[in-house]
């Protein structure tokens, strides 16, 4: 049955429908970063408006909330080092912003029962992803791929993920999780490349060169110390995780 997570009604027949529910994870959101500078009110109808009403309905049923949130909360932070999950968040442009005020929400509606999971730079099956990018780049005509290099971060294998949020049963409050190293986005281009052992030429640029409408973090390598010790192992290395994600998708 399609719903419209910000529609209370439609919400309220939709777990109706599907309950009871051990625990409820809430992924979704509107996440065209540079689409949201333009779309501020749809924006904050997915992120902000849903993520309310999911967490009235878990806050008032006692059900356990699991919200998945992001690294752009730290777009205004200027700090090298890695960031735990009590650092101070800097949201900067609409799709960061809503998403720091879903996790608010979230905080304020489900006092007792709900796990904030930020995450960076999401890959794994299905969807578009940066991965897929950059391999359709390296495959496609054009004779060079240029990719920003001063915005550094970890990145999220999904499946790797969703193995850990299957043993955080019973966590409370915020948390940071993504794949073991930290890196910049060209860093992982060259791994992509090497790993396909295309000989295209790769350039890399600034993120003013790219000049995107949405600010970017230029540092959100997260300290997932956290999250490690709730799960009871960390995520595996991200070339690890890069190398097991393209043999299943059939590019190696
Ligand atoms: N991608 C990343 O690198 C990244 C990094 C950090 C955090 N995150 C977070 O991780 C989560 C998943 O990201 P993603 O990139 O996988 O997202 P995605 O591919 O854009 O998928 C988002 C999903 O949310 C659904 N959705 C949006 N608004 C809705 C509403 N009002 N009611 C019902 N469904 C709604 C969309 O449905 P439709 O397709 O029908 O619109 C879509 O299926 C998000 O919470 C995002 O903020 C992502």
């Amino acid at each position: 049955m399609p719903f419209d997570l910000a529609d209370d009604s439609s919400l309220a027949a939709w777990l109706a429908h599907h309950g009871p529910f051990d625990r409820i994870l809430h992924a979704a959101a509107f996440t065209d970063v540079d689409g949201a500078e333009t779309n501020r009110d749809l924006c904050h109808r997915s992120n902000v408006q849903a993520t309310a009403n999911l967490a009235t309905w878990c806050g008032r049923e006692g059900v356990p909330l699991v919200y998945i949130s992001t690294d752009y909360v730290f777009a205004g932070n200027t700090t090298r080092q890695p960031l735990p999950p009590d650092w101070e968040c800097t949201p900067r442009g609409v799709y960061a912003l809503t998403k720091w005020q879903g996790e608010t929400r979230v905080r304020e509606l489900c006092p007792r029962n709900h796990v904030i999971v930020r995450i960076s730079g999401l890959f794994g099956p299905g969807g578009r992803n940066f991965v897929k990018a950059i391999v359709n780049a390296l495959r496609g005509p054009q004779p060079e791929v240029r990719v920003v290099d001063d915005q550094t971060c970890r990145v999220t294998y999904a499946p790797d993920l969703a193995r850990a949020l299957a043993q955080l049963d019973g966590a409370v409050g915020t948390y940071h999780a993504a794949n073991a190293g930290a890196l910049t986005w060209y860093e992982f281009a060259l791994a992509i490349r090497d790993q396909l052992r295309s000989p295209k030429p790769m350039v890399p640029i600034t993120s003013a060169e790219l000049n995107r409408p949405a600010p970017r973090p230029v540092w959100s390598v997260f300290d997932t110390t956290s999250f490690d010790t709730a799960v009871g192992w960390p995520l595996p290395p991200w070339r690890d995780a890069l190398a097991r994600y393209m043999t299943a998708e059939g590019w190696l």
